[in-house]
């Protein structure tokens, strides 16, 4: 069993797909084992991103992410990491196979509706950043 740190982003609530994704984690045999809703404030979210910290769009990720609520999960499962960014679709949207939540739902590669931990060790960090207790 493995577990990763799935987050339905704020363009995700804003559009009222929250359902539709859970929907499909759970249809794919995924166990949702803690869930909330939250805005993240400024320091949380430049924690989470912190490998993207020299990136160009770093600022206007953080902006975007902290813009309003989302939804953090933590999914267990068989290969969960694997099996949620294969449910995700690719990063840009555009190319997002159509049947995945971004190539079904998004066109930016910023309000890409989903973010799903890429690794053992991500999932781990990202998991203890965002439910510490569990
Ligand atoms: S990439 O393109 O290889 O860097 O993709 P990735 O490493 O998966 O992207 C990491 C997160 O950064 C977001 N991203 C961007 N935001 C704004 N502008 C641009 N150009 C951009 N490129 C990537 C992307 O949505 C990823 O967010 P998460 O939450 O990790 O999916």
């Amino acid at each position: 069993m493995e577990r990763t740190l799935v987050l339905i982003k704020p363009d995700g609530v804003r559009r009222n797909i929250v359902g539709e994704v859970i929907s499909r984690i759970e249809r794919k045999g995924l166990n949702i084992v803690a869930m909330d809703m939250r805005t993240l404030d400024g320091d949380t979210a430049k924690s989470h991103y912190e490998e993207h910290a020299s990136r160009p769009f770093f600022g206007a990720l953080v902006e975007f992410i902290t813009g309003g609520p989302l939804v953090a999960m933590v999914v267990e499962g068989e290969r969960a990491i694997e099996a949620f960014r294969a449910l995700a679709g690719a990063t840009d949207p555009v190319t997002a196979a159509p049947g995945t939540v971004r190539g079904d739902f998004a066109l930016e590669v910023q309000q890409n509706i989903v973010h799903g931990s890429d690794s053992t060790y991500s999932a781990e960090r990202e998991i203890k950043l965002f439910f510490p207790d569990l």
